[in-house]
């Protein structure tokens, strides 16, 4: 009797940390520096979020016209020509072409102590999709880049 009351603590608390990660998946809050990358490689989001919430956070040193970041969101396909085509958009646009239909959701461009966040509809996205999160500072998406998994 008493294992059996174990396991179910067990599941109990399984249970629970899966209803706190799913809630998590929804928001994120990254924190981005004076070096060229996203401390994450991976972010993982939910289909069945409301919305997705993405801010990030400029702890470095650097002002936005050296070292500025944002989050862009495209089809992995999209990436490179998005990123491409934005680094003559200038600081003024976010370096992302105005317009650019194939950017599904990008934060405004931050320097050392700038927060900027984004708020989008999960409907643009497939569960299974390939989409890549990047920077579109010139320079930046080569590193600043990783994977956006929706489940
Ligand atoms: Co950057």
């Amino acid at each position: 009797m008493q294992k059996i009351h174990l396991s179910h603590c067990l599941a109990t608390g399984l249970l629970f940390s899966v209803a706190t990660m799913a809630q998590a998946a929804c928001d994120f809050e990254l924190e981005v520096n004076d070096t060229m990358q996203f401390q994450e490689k991976e972010m993982v989001t939910e289909k069945s979020c409301e919305a997705i919430n993405v801010t990030i956070k400029h702890t470095g040193t650097q002002p936005k016209n050296l070292m500025g970041h944002n989050w862009t969101l495209t089809k992995t396909g999209d990436f490179q020509p998005v990123a491409t085509e934005g680094m003559t958009a200038g600081l003024e646009n976010d370096y992302i072409k105005p317009g650019d239909t194939r950017v599904i959701a990008f934060t405004k461009t931050v320097g050392a102590g700038e927060t900027a966040s984004t708020s989008f509809s999960p409907d643009a996205l497939e569960a299974g999709g390939d989409y890549t999160f990047f920077c579109s500072f010139p320079g930046h998406w080569g590193s600043m880049n990783g994977k956006f998994i929706v489940n």
